[in-house]
Protein backbone atom coordinates (compact mmCIF):
# COMPACT_ATOMS: atom_id res chain seq x y z
CA UNK A 1 0.00 0.00 0.00
CA UNK A 2 1.78 2.99 -1.03
CA UNK A 3 0.36 6.87 1.03
CA UNK A 4 -2.88 7.06 -1.08
CA UNK A 5 -6.64 6.12 0.77
CA UNK A 6 -6.45 1.76 2.17
CA UNK A 7 -8.51 -0.12 -0.97
CA UNK A 8 -11.74 -0.73 0.45
CA UNK A 9 -14.03 -2.60 -1.22
CA UNK A 10 -17.18 -1.29 -2.74
CA UNK A 11 -19.41 -2.34 0.43
CA UNK A 12 -19.22 -0.01 3.64
CA UNK A 13 -21.92 -1.11 5.55
CA UNK A 14 -21.31 2.02 7.40
CA UNK A 15 -22.98 4.15 4.83
CA UNK A 16 -26.23 3.62 6.19
CA UNK A 17 -25.56 4.55 9.96
CA UNK A 18 -23.95 7.74 9.26
CA UNK A 19 -27.60 9.72 10.11
CA UNK A 20 -30.84 8.91 11.98
CA UNK A 21 -33.02 9.09 8.91
CA UNK A 22 -31.11 6.42 6.95
CA UNK A 23 -30.63 4.48 9.80
CA UNK A 24 -34.77 4.87 10.55
CA UNK A 25 -34.76 3.40 6.86
CA UNK A 26 -32.20 0.29 7.34
CA UNK A 27 -33.88 -0.91 10.69
CA UNK A 28 -34.92 -4.45 10.34
CA UNK A 29 -37.30 -4.14 13.86
CA UNK A 30 -39.14 -1.75 15.05
CA UNK A 31 -40.93 -1.54 17.96
CA UNK A 32 -44.63 -0.95 17.82
CA UNK A 33 -46.91 -0.18 20.82
CA UNK A 34 -49.92 -2.07 19.28
CA UNK A 35 -47.30 -5.60 20.19
CA UNK A 36 -47.12 -4.82 23.90
CA UNK A 37 -48.87 -6.11 26.80
CA UNK A 38 -49.07 -4.41 30.13
CA UNK A 39 -49.76 -6.55 33.03
CA UNK A 40 -51.84 -5.33 36.19
CA UNK A 41 -52.37 -6.33 39.56
CA UNK A 42 -55.55 -5.81 41.00
CA UNK A 43 -57.10 -5.42 44.44
CA UNK A 44 -60.48 -4.67 46.49
CA UNK A 45 -61.31 -1.62 47.15
CA UNK A 46 -61.01 1.57 45.44
CA UNK A 47 -58.41 4.52 45.26
CA UNK A 48 -55.68 2.03 45.83
CA UNK A 49 -52.11 2.36 44.33
CA UNK A 50 -49.91 0.26 46.77
CA UNK A 51 -46.62 0.90 44.81
CA UNK A 52 -44.64 -2.91 44.60
CA UNK A 53 -41.22 -2.40 46.75
CA UNK A 54 -39.28 -4.57 44.13
CA UNK A 55 -41.10 -2.78 41.09
CA UNK A 56 -40.75 0.60 40.93
CA UNK A 57 -43.72 2.20 39.10
CA UNK A 58 -45.68 -0.71 39.32
CA UNK A 59 -48.74 -0.95 41.42
CA UNK A 60 -51.15 -3.01 43.00
CA UNK A 61 -54.57 -1.36 42.29
CA UNK A 62 -58.17 -1.46 43.35
CA UNK A 63 -60.21 -1.99 40.39
CA UNK A 64 -61.01 1.95 39.27
CA UNK A 65 -57.27 2.43 39.07
CA UNK A 66 -56.78 0.08 36.88
CA UNK A 67 -59.31 1.10 34.84
CA UNK A 68 -57.45 4.34 35.07
CA UNK A 69 -54.28 2.81 33.75
CA UNK A 70 -55.55 0.95 31.17
CA UNK A 71 -57.54 3.90 29.57
CA UNK A 72 -54.08 5.58 29.72
CA UNK A 73 -52.63 2.33 27.67
CA UNK A 74 -55.00 2.34 25.08
CA UNK A 75 -54.58 5.41 24.58
CA UNK A 76 -50.84 5.03 24.34
CA UNK A 77 -51.67 2.51 21.72
CA UNK A 78 -50.97 -0.13 23.95
CA UNK A 79 -52.18 -3.56 22.45
CA UNK A 80 -53.54 -5.55 25.30
CA UNK A 81 -53.37 -5.88 29.25
CA UNK A 82 -52.66 -9.25 31.63
CA UNK A 83 -54.76 -9.28 34.76
CA UNK A 84 -53.34 -11.24 37.35
CA UNK A 85 -55.82 -11.02 41.03
CA UNK A 86 -55.04 -10.46 44.47
CA UNK A 87 -57.69 -11.74 46.59
CA UNK A 88 -59.02 -10.91 49.95
CA UNK A 89 -59.09 -14.17 51.11
CA UNK A 90 -56.62 -17.04 50.03
CA UNK A 91 -57.86 -21.00 51.38
CA UNK A 92 -56.20 -24.04 50.55
CA UNK A 93 -58.37 -25.05 47.23
CA UNK A 94 -58.02 -21.42 45.98
CA UNK A 95 -61.89 -20.64 46.21
CA UNK A 96 -61.59 -17.23 45.02
CA UNK A 97 -59.73 -18.00 41.52
CA UNK A 98 -63.52 -18.40 39.86
CA UNK A 99 -65.40 -15.87 41.98
CA UNK A 100 -67.42 -14.00 40.14
CA UNK A 101 -67.04 -10.66 42.17
CA UNK A 102 -63.19 -11.07 42.75
CA UNK A 103 -60.93 -8.10 41.06
CA UNK A 104 -59.76 -9.63 38.93
CA UNK A 105 -63.70 -11.00 37.14
CA UNK A 106 -64.43 -7.10 38.16
CA UNK A 107 -61.48 -5.62 36.82
CA UNK A 108 -62.36 -7.34 33.18
CA UNK A 109 -65.47 -6.08 33.22
CA UNK A 110 -64.64 -2.42 33.93
CA UNK A 111 -62.07 -2.52 31.06
CA UNK A 112 -64.20 -4.01 28.81
CA UNK A 113 -67.05 -1.52 29.14
CA UNK A 114 -64.55 1.83 29.96
CA UNK A 115 -62.04 0.62 26.44
CA UNK A 116 -63.67 -1.93 24.49
CA UNK A 117 -60.96 -2.24 21.79
CA UNK A 118 -57.80 -2.86 24.58
CA UNK A 119 -57.72 -6.61 24.50
CA UNK A 120 -58.48 -8.20 27.63
CA UNK A 121 -55.94 -11.39 28.98
CA UNK A 122 -56.70 -12.97 32.08
CA UNK A 123 -53.82 -14.92 33.97
CA UNK A 124 -54.82 -18.42 35.29
CA UNK A 125 -53.31 -20.02 37.80
CA UNK A 126 -54.09 -20.85 41.31
CA UNK A 127 -51.17 -19.91 43.16
CA UNK A 128 -52.65 -16.17 43.62
CA UNK A 129 -55.36 -17.54 45.08
CA UNK A 130 -54.21 -20.58 47.34
CA UNK A 131 -52.82 -20.11 51.28
CA UNK A 132 -49.81 -22.11 49.98
CA UNK A 133 -49.18 -20.31 47.15
CA UNK A 134 -49.14 -23.09 45.02
CA UNK A 135 -50.46 -23.77 41.66
CA UNK A 136 -52.54 -26.74 42.27
CA UNK A 137 -53.66 -28.49 45.31
CA UNK A 138 -51.70 -30.29 48.39
CA UNK A 139 -52.62 -33.59 48.97
CA UNK A 140 -52.86 -34.84 53.18
CA UNK A 141 -49.51 -36.65 52.93
CA UNK A 142 -48.03 -32.78 51.64
CA UNK A 143 -47.44 -33.68 47.89
CA UNK A 144 -48.59 -31.33 45.24
CA UNK A 145 -51.67 -32.59 42.90
CA UNK A 146 -51.65 -30.31 40.02
CA UNK A 147 -54.35 -32.36 37.78
CA UNK A 148 -56.74 -32.64 40.53
CA UNK A 149 -56.68 -28.86 40.46
CA UNK A 150 -57.35 -28.82 36.58
CA UNK A 151 -61.27 -28.36 37.32
CA UNK A 152 -60.43 -25.50 39.13
CA UNK A 153 -58.63 -24.03 36.06
CA UNK A 154 -61.33 -24.62 34.12
CA UNK A 155 -63.86 -22.85 36.09
CA UNK A 156 -61.54 -19.74 37.18
CA UNK A 157 -61.35 -19.39 33.09
CA UNK A 158 -64.60 -19.83 32.47
CA UNK A 159 -65.42 -17.19 34.98
CA UNK A 160 -62.87 -14.95 33.26
CA UNK A 161 -65.24 -15.45 30.78
CA UNK A 162 -68.33 -14.95 31.75
CA UNK A 163 -66.79 -11.11 32.71
CA UNK A 164 -65.69 -10.72 28.95
CA UNK A 165 -62.16 -11.37 29.05
CA UNK A 166 -60.93 -11.93 25.14
CA UNK A 167 -58.31 -13.96 26.15
CA UNK A 168 -57.45 -16.92 28.98
CA UNK A 169 -53.80 -17.40 29.92
CA UNK A 170 -53.28 -20.55 31.63
CA UNK A 171 -49.59 -20.15 33.42
CA UNK A 172 -49.54 -23.14 35.65
CA UNK A 173 -47.40 -25.50 33.47
CA UNK A 174 -49.77 -28.11 34.33
CA UNK A 175 -49.69 -31.06 31.60
CA UNK A 176 -53.32 -30.91 30.05
CA UNK A 177 -54.56 -27.32 31.19
CA UNK A 178 -54.85 -26.02 28.05
CA UNK A 179 -56.84 -28.77 26.68
CA UNK A 180 -59.19 -28.98 30.20
CA UNK A 181 -59.61 -25.02 29.61
CA UNK A 182 -60.96 -25.23 25.65
CA UNK A 183 -63.26 -27.82 26.34
CA UNK A 184 -64.24 -26.21 29.24
CA UNK A 185 -64.98 -23.07 27.28
CA UNK A 186 -66.73 -24.62 24.66
CA UNK A 187 -69.34 -26.74 26.59
CA UNK A 188 -69.66 -23.43 28.60
CA UNK A 189 -70.83 -21.39 25.59
CA UNK A 190 -67.41 -19.32 25.32
CA UNK A 191 -65.83 -21.14 22.09
CA UNK A 192 -64.95 -17.90 20.92
CA UNK A 193 -62.71 -16.95 24.02
CA UNK A 194 -58.85 -17.86 22.90
CA UNK A 195 -56.00 -19.35 24.75
CA UNK A 196 -52.80 -17.30 25.19
CA UNK A 197 -51.03 -20.43 26.38
CA UNK A 198 -47.58 -19.76 28.68
CA UNK A 199 -46.89 -23.10 26.63
CA UNK A 200 -42.97 -22.50 27.44
CA UNK A 201 -42.39 -21.28 30.94
CA UNK A 202 -39.32 -21.68 32.83
CA UNK A 203 -38.53 -22.23 36.98
CA UNK A 204 -37.01 -19.29 36.76
CA UNK A 205 -35.06 -17.14 39.55
CA UNK A 206 -36.47 -13.84 37.90
CA UNK A 207 -40.47 -14.41 39.13
CA UNK A 208 -39.17 -12.92 42.53
CA UNK A 209 -41.08 -9.42 42.37
CA UNK A 210 -44.14 -11.14 40.99
CA UNK A 211 -44.27 -13.19 43.85
CA UNK A 212 -43.89 -9.95 46.16
CA UNK A 213 -46.59 -8.39 43.61
CA UNK A 214 -49.09 -11.28 43.93
CA UNK A 215 -48.21 -12.32 47.31
CA UNK A 216 -47.85 -15.81 45.60
CA UNK A 217 -43.98 -17.48 46.84
CA UNK A 218 -44.94 -20.92 47.86
CA UNK A 219 -44.91 -21.35 51.53
CA UNK A 220 -42.45 -24.77 51.12
CA UNK A 221 -40.89 -25.79 48.10
CA UNK A 222 -40.79 -24.85 44.56
CA UNK A 223 -42.24 -25.25 40.93
CA UNK A 224 -39.15 -26.97 39.59
CA UNK A 225 -41.71 -30.30 39.19
CA UNK A 226 -43.79 -28.69 36.79
CA UNK A 227 -41.68 -25.09 35.40
CA UNK A 228 -39.18 -26.48 32.69
CA UNK A 229 -35.69 -26.92 33.47
CA UNK A 230 -33.83 -23.89 32.65
CA UNK A 231 -31.51 -25.69 30.25
CA UNK A 232 -33.76 -27.46 27.91
CA UNK A 233 -34.72 -25.99 24.74
CA UNK A 234 -35.64 -28.85 22.46
CA UNK A 235 -38.41 -30.21 25.30
CA UNK A 236 -40.03 -26.38 24.65
CA UNK A 237 -40.56 -27.61 21.07
CA UNK A 238 -42.09 -30.72 22.99
CA UNK A 239 -44.33 -28.24 25.31
CA UNK A 240 -45.30 -25.93 22.60
CA UNK A 241 -46.73 -28.81 20.09
CA UNK A 242 -48.56 -30.10 22.94
CA UNK A 243 -50.26 -26.79 23.55
CA UNK A 244 -50.90 -26.27 20.34
CA UNK A 245 -52.63 -29.92 19.70
CA UNK A 246 -54.48 -28.94 22.70
CA UNK A 247 -55.71 -25.76 21.10
CA UNK A 248 -53.82 -23.06 22.12
CA UNK A 249 -54.52 -20.33 19.86
CA UNK A 250 -51.06 -17.70 21.12
CA UNK A 251 -48.32 -19.30 22.63
CA UNK A 252 -45.73 -17.50 25.32
CA UNK A 253 -42.53 -17.73 26.01
CA UNK A 254 -41.05 -16.89 30.14
CA UNK A 255 -38.99 -15.28 30.57
CA UNK A 256 -37.63 -13.55 27.82
CA UNK A 257 -34.49 -12.45 27.55
CA UNK A 258 -32.49 -15.54 28.99
CA UNK A 259 -34.33 -17.37 26.71
CA UNK A 260 -33.89 -15.37 23.18
CA UNK A 261 -32.70 -18.60 21.69
CA UNK A 262 -35.80 -20.42 22.84
CA UNK A 263 -37.96 -17.59 21.50
CA UNK A 264 -36.36 -17.63 17.82
CA UNK A 265 -36.92 -21.83 17.83
CA UNK A 266 -40.57 -21.76 18.84
CA UNK A 267 -41.01 -19.11 16.44
CA UNK A 268 -39.48 -21.05 13.74
CA UNK A 269 -40.86 -24.41 14.52
CA UNK A 270 -45.11 -22.67 14.79
CA UNK A 271 -44.62 -19.57 12.55
CA UNK A 272 -48.61 -19.69 12.21
CA UNK A 273 -49.13 -18.66 16.11
CA UNK A 274 -48.70 -15.25 17.50
CA UNK A 275 -45.62 -15.36 20.28
CA UNK A 276 -45.66 -13.41 23.03
CA UNK A 277 -42.51 -13.09 25.24
CA UNK A 278 -43.10 -11.92 28.68
CA UNK A 279 -40.39 -9.86 29.90
CA UNK A 280 -40.91 -10.94 33.62
CA UNK A 281 -40.65 -8.88 36.89
CA UNK A 282 -36.61 -9.58 37.84
CA UNK A 283 -35.90 -8.20 34.25
CA UNK A 284 -37.73 -5.22 35.01
CA UNK A 285 -36.39 -5.23 38.38
CA UNK A 286 -32.83 -5.47 37.33
CA UNK A 287 -33.11 -2.98 34.31
CA UNK A 288 -34.36 -0.37 37.25
CA UNK A 289 -32.24 -1.15 39.91
CA UNK A 290 -29.45 -0.50 37.61
CA UNK A 291 -31.07 3.03 35.93
CA UNK A 292 -31.53 4.06 40.09
CA UNK A 293 -27.94 3.80 40.32
CA UNK A 294 -27.07 5.37 36.92
CA UNK A 295 -25.58 2.67 36.04
CA UNK A 296 -27.51 2.53 32.49
CA UNK A 297 -29.57 4.90 30.65
CA UNK A 298 -32.98 3.48 31.51
CA UNK A 299 -34.66 4.49 28.18
CA UNK A 300 -31.94 3.04 26.29
CA UNK A 301 -31.38 -0.18 28.22
CA UNK A 302 -35.16 -1.09 28.06
CA UNK A 303 -36.24 -0.38 24.14
CA UNK A 304 -32.90 -2.74 23.55
CA UNK A 305 -33.96 -5.19 25.60
CA UNK A 306 -37.69 -5.22 24.29
CA UNK A 307 -36.02 -4.78 20.49
CA UNK A 308 -33.88 -7.95 21.06
CA UNK A 309 -36.91 -9.73 22.38
CA UNK A 310 -38.82 -8.68 19.01
CA UNK A 311 -35.82 -9.20 16.87
CA UNK A 312 -35.31 -13.07 18.31
CA UNK A 313 -38.89 -13.52 16.71
CA UNK A 314 -41.78 -12.65 19.34
CA UNK A 315 -44.86 -10.67 17.91
CA UNK A 316 -46.21 -9.64 21.34
CA UNK A 317 -43.79 -8.87 24.51
CA UNK A 318 -46.00 -8.76 27.78
CA UNK A 319 -43.72 -6.09 29.73
CA UNK A 320 -44.51 -3.52 32.78
CA UNK A 321 -42.60 -1.33 30.29
CA UNK A 322 -45.24 -1.43 27.98
CA UNK A 323 -47.04 1.91 28.86
CA UNK A 324 -43.51 3.98 29.57
CA UNK A 325 -42.26 2.50 26.26
CA UNK A 326 -44.90 3.99 24.11
CA UNK A 327 -44.34 6.94 25.69
CA UNK A 328 -40.90 6.59 24.60
CA UNK A 329 -41.82 5.97 21.30
CA UNK A 330 -44.12 8.27 20.59
CA UNK A 331 -41.76 11.12 22.24
CA UNK A 332 -39.08 10.21 19.64
CA UNK A 333 -36.89 7.44 21.07
C1 LIG B 1 -48.30 -17.48 38.16
C2 LIG B 1 -47.37 -16.59 37.43
C3 LIG B 1 -46.06 -16.21 37.75
C4 LIG B 1 -45.70 -15.23 36.84
C5 LIG B 1 -46.76 -15.07 35.95
N1 LIG B 1 -47.78 -15.94 36.33
C6 LIG B 1 -45.19 -16.62 38.88
C7 LIG B 1 -44.75 -18.00 39.01
O1 LIG B 1 -44.93 -18.86 38.15
O2 LIG B 1 -44.21 -18.27 40.09
C8 LIG B 1 -44.41 -14.46 36.83
C9 LIG B 1 -44.44 -13.15 36.12
C10 LIG B 1 -43.32 -12.24 36.43
O3 LIG B 1 -42.33 -12.60 37.11
O4 LIG B 1 -43.39 -11.09 35.97
N2 LIG B 1 -48.27 -18.80 37.93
Amino acid sequence: MTDSAPALGPDRPQRLRQSEAVRRLARETRLHPASFILPLFVKAGEGVRDEIASMPGVFQLSVDEAVREAREAAGLGVGGVLLFGIPEHKDAEGSAADDDAEAVQRATRAIKDAVPDLAVITDVCLCEYTDHGHCGFITTDGALDLEGSLPRHVAAAVSHARAGADLVAPSSMIDGVVGAIRSGLDAAGFPHVGIFSYAVKYASAFYGPFRDAANSAPAFGDRRTHQMDPANAREALREAALDVEQGADLLMVKPALAYLDVIRQTKAAFPDRPLGAYHVSGEYAMLKAAAERGWADERRAALEVLTSIRRAGADLVITYYAAQAARWLRDGA
